[in-house]
C-alpha cells in the first residue's frame, strides 16, 4: 500500500514538474517566428508570434474591448478566428455559447499568436482609437464618486454614440506594478468631440479606481481607447423610454439625455435612479434641469436607506419597487438599464413580469 502511494506521489510530482517545464518553455523559449495576420480579408500585417492576440492587435493600434484588461474574466474581447487559432481553451468556454462557437468566436486575450491567423472583426471595432489626453478637471460628486473631464490632446477628436464606453488606462503606481485598462461609460454629449466626461466610483482595492481616486490629479496625462459597446438608444423606434440606473450607472444615461435634447427626440422618457441616501443622488440638479428642458422627461429618484425621520418626500425602496409602482405594462416601451449586475438581474426580472422581453430591454452591466 505504502509503495503504491509513493509511486503515485512520484508520478504526480513528475507530471507537475513536466507541466511547469512546458509552461516555462512556452513562455520563455518558444519561438513562433513571424506570423501573418489577415483581418476581414482586407487588412494584413506581419508580427512576431508569442503574445496574446489581444496584445498583438493593441500593438498594431487595433483595440478590442477588454474591460478586465486581458485576465479572461469579462468575455468582451471576442473576435472571429477562421484560421490558425488552435483548439478552444478551457479558459474560454464559459464565455462562448453555441452561436459564438459556430461563428468561430474566441477570446482574443486567451489565444496566443503561434501561426498565421485569419480574423473577422466587426468594422465598427476597427474604428476604436487610442487617445492621449489631459485631465482638466476633477469634481468629487460624493466621497466615493469622481467626475472627470478629460481633454483630448493633439487636436484629436472622438466620435461615439451616447451609451458607449471607453477604456481608461491606469499606469503602474505604488502598489500596482502593471498597466491596467477598465471600461468607463462616456457621460458627456456626443456633440463634444474634443473631450470626454467620466463618472468613476471607488471600488475597495480596485486597481484602476484606486489610481483614479488616490493618485490621479488635475493636469495629469492619461490614455484611453475606444469607443466601444452596443448599449445605445434604438433610434428608429417611437416607443416610450424607461431609463433605469443606480450609482455610476447614471453616466451613459446622462449622455443619452443630452442626445434627446440635441436631437429633439420627444419620446416620453422616465428615468428611475436608485441611490442609498439623498447625498448619493449624483447630479440631481442636472437631472431636474433636464425635466425643464425636455418636455416629455421625468426624473424619479428612489432612496433605499432613508429613515422615517429623514425629510425625503420622494420614493423609498429600490428601483425594482419603482418599476412595480410606475410601470403597468410593456406596451410600446423600451427599457435601458445600467449599473451593477445584481441590480440589472433583479430589474430585468421585474420588467419581464410586466411583459417586457429580450427585444425591448437593453442593458450595460458594470461588472
Ligand atoms: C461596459 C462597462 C462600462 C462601465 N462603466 C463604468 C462607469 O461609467 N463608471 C464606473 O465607476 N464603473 C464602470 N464600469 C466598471 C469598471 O469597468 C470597473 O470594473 C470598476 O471601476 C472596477 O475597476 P477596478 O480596476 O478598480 O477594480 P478591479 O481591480 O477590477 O476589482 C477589484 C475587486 O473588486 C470587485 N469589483 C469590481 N467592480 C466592482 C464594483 N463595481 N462593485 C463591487 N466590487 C467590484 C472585483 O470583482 C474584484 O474582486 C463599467 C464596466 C463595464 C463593463
Ligand atoms: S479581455 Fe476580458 S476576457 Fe479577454
Amino acid at each position: 500500500m505504502t509503495q503504491i502511494m509513493i509511486t503515485v506521489g512520484i508520478m504526480s510530482s513528475l507530471s507537475g514538474i513536466l507541466a511547469l517545464i512546458l509552461t516555462l518553455a512556452n513562455q520563455y523559449i518558444a519561438n513562433y517566428g513571424e506570423c501573418n495576420i489577415l483581418i476581414n480579408n482586407d487588412k494584413e500585417f506581419t508580427v512576431e508570434g508569442g503574445s496574446t492576440l489581444l496584445n498583438t492587435l493593441n500593438e498594431q493600434e487595433l483595440f478590442l474591448p477588454s474591460a478586465c484588461g486581458g485576465k479572461g474574466t469579462c468575455g468582451l474581447c471576442k473576435c472571429g478566428i477562421t484560421e490558425g487559432g488552435g483548439p478552444v481553451l478551457p479558459t474560454e468556454t464559459s464565455f462562448l455559447n453555441e452561436d459564438d462557437l459556430k461563428n468561430n468566436l474566441r477570446l482574443s486575450c486567451q489565444v496566443k499568436v503561434k501561426s498565421d491567423l485569419k480574423l473577422t472583426i466587426p468594422e465598427d471595432l476597427l474604428n476604436a482609437r487610442k487617445y492621449e489626453a489631459v485631465v482638466d478637471s476633477i469634481k468629487e460628486l460624493t466621497n466615493t464618486i469622481r467626475f472627470l473631464r478629460i481633454q483630448i490632446s493633439d487636436g484629436q477628436q472622438i466620435d461615439f454614440t451616447p451609451g458607449q464606453y471607453v477604456q481608461l488606462l491606469a499606469p503602474p503606481y505604488p502598489g500596482n506594478p502593471e498597466e491596467v485598462f477598465r471600461a468607463y461609460s462616456i457621460a458627456s454629449p456626443s456633440s463634444n468631440h474634443d473631450h470626454v466626461e467620466l463618472i468613476i466610483g471607488y471600488v475597495e482595492e480596485g486597481l484602476v479606481t484606486t489610481y483614479v481616486h488616490q493618485f490621479l490629479q488635475e493636469g495629469d496625462n492619461v490614455s484611453f481607447n475606444g469607443p466601444f459597446g452596443d448599449f445605445y438608444l434604438q433610434k428608429e423606434s417611437d416607443a416610450d423610454i424607461v431609463l433605469i440606473a443606480v450609482g455610476t450607472g447614471l453616466a451613459p444615461i446622462r449622455s443619452i439625455l443630452y442626445q434627446l435634447k440635441e436631437e429633439n427626440i420627444n419620446r416620453k422618457t422616465t428615468f428611475f435612479f436608485g441611490a442609498k441616501t439623498e447625498k448619493d443622488l449624483i447630479l440631481a440638479d442636472e437631472m431636474k434641469e433636464f425635466e425643464e428642458i425636455l418636455p416629455n422627461f421625468s426624473y424619479k429618484p428612489v432612496l433605499s436607506r432613508v429613515t422615517e425621520e429623514d425629510p425625503w418626500d420622494g420614493d423609498r425602496g429600490r428601483v425594482t419597487d419603482s418599476i412595480e409602482k410606475y410601470i403597468d405594462n410593456a406596451d410600446n416601451k423600451e427599457a435601458y438599464l445600467c449599473g451593477s449586475p445584481v441590480m440589472i438581474e433583479s430589474a430585468v426580472k421585474k420588467l419581464k413580469e410586466k411583459g417586457f422581453t429580450d427585444e425591448n430591454v437593453f442593458y450595460d452591466e458594470f461588472g
